[in-house]
């Protein structure tokens, strides 16, 4: 009878939950909160105890938005809008980022960033291996089949453009034939406030082979370093930037929207990653525009007078897209990995810390 009683318990406990989260999400929109999500990346076999491996970090039970972590032997608790276990798939990560992808055809402004140490899982879930592919490639397959199914009454243009940035230098246009060439952020002379880069290649896609290619070309252009954390440490940010314009053709309204999916660059601290020379400044570099992101996204909600969008090349370049009227999603990685335990804790603190930003209505 008490087992009856109990399950009928949690039946309607989980019930609640779900109630309250989708009241929740409801909250977040009106509010233009940034929302929080994190992923738990796998045990990698190379760098556990094999198999058996324990995690340090854990999804509650009973409800998906709490990550238990023990830490310094105590422990300590986390809450995001949504926390995947290791076990979950692209498809369920997408289904979430979803109703943001689809927002920036009416157009809203969206950034989506995933954040986290050197090995998280970052570029797993933003770009993913070709058989199993991130958020990048759902997103503009997604994006092409709505746009599709609003033709004739809607005429959309689809353009992608790709690029790094390193050292704090605009440095590679990923899609471009000249990667080397000079890029810089420049006040668009139609007076509309809105910055752009002169000279970055635009590629307009128009059917689906045209996204595989665009993404196939510009992911094959990315760098990496080698530092001890990982031997292919991707030390730039890499950002694929998509523009939707849309006409309406009985009306005559237009749209504008962005999304900007940001694959950033490792967030371990110089001790930690072992850099000397050049690496070293690629880590100073990184933790100041991460940092600087951080200062941003507080100062949307407690300084909204002086934004310091200024302060890095990832900001500044961003700014039309993380204030106003945008949204702003970020995809925290964390490490199962004990050894990696003050590191997942930073992420984790960090991502807290934005999760309580509000953009305005
Ligand atoms: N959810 C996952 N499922 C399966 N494999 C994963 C998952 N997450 C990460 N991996 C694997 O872990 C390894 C490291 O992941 P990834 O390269 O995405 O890390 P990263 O955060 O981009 O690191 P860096 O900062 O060095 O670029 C890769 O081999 C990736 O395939
Ligand atoms: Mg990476």
């Amino acid at each position: 009878e008490v087992t009856n009683m109990n399950r009928d318990l949690l039946r309607k406990y989980k019930e609640e939950m779900h109630l309250r989260k989708k009241l929740h999400n409801e909250l977040v929109e009106l509010k233009g909160n940034i929302r929080v999500l994190c992923c738990i990346c796998p045990i990698k076999l190379e760098d556990g105890d094999g198999p058996d491996a324990c995690s340090v970090v854990s999804v509650d039970p009973q409800d998906d938005s709490i990550l238990h972590m023990s830490y310094q032997g105590k422990a300590t608790m986390f809450k995001m809008d949504k926390v995947f276990p290791p076990q979950a798939s692209q498809e369920e990560v997408f289904q979430e980022v979803q109703p943001l992808v689809t927002s920036c055809i009416d157009g809203f402004n969206v950034c989506i960033f995933a954040y986290g140490q050197t090995s998280s899982g970052k570029t797993y879930t933003m770009q993913g291996p070709p058989e199993n592919p991130g958020i990048n490639q759902r997103a503009l397959h997604l994006l092409f089949s709505e746009v599709v199914r609003k033709v004739p009454d809607w005429d959309y243009i689809i353009k992608v453009s790709m690029v790094e940035i390193y050292n704090e230098a605009l440095r590679r246009d990923l899609l471009g034939k000249d990667l080397h060439k000079k890029l810089e952020i420049k006040l668009s002379p139609d007076r509309s406030g809105r910055l752009y880069v002169p000279g970055l290649t635009e590629f307009t896609v128009t059917n689906v082979m045209d996204i595989n290619r665009v993404l196939h070309f510009g992911h094959t252009n990315r760098t990496t370093e080698c530092t001890n954390l990982s031997e292919h440490s991707a030390r730039s940010h890499a950002l694929l930037i998509i523009s939707i314009h849309g006409v309406n053709s009985s009306t005559g309204i237009e749209t504008c929207g962005k999304l900007n999916l940001v694959d950033l660059a490792g967030s371990e601290h110089v001790g930690r990653s072992g850099a000397e020379g050049s690496s070293l400044q690629e880590t100073q570099c990184i933790n100041k525009s991460l940092s600087v992101l951080g200062d941003v996204i507080y100062a949307l909600r407690y300084k909204p007078g002086h934004i310091p969008f200024r302060n890095s090349k990832l900001t500044y370049l961003l700014q039309d897209s993380l204030k106003g009227d945008s949204k702003t999603l970020m995809m925290v990685q964390a490490s199962p990995m004990e050894k990696d335990v003050n590191e997942t804790v930073c992420s984790l603190t960090f991502a807290q810390r934005v999760r309580s930003v509000e953009l305005g209505p």
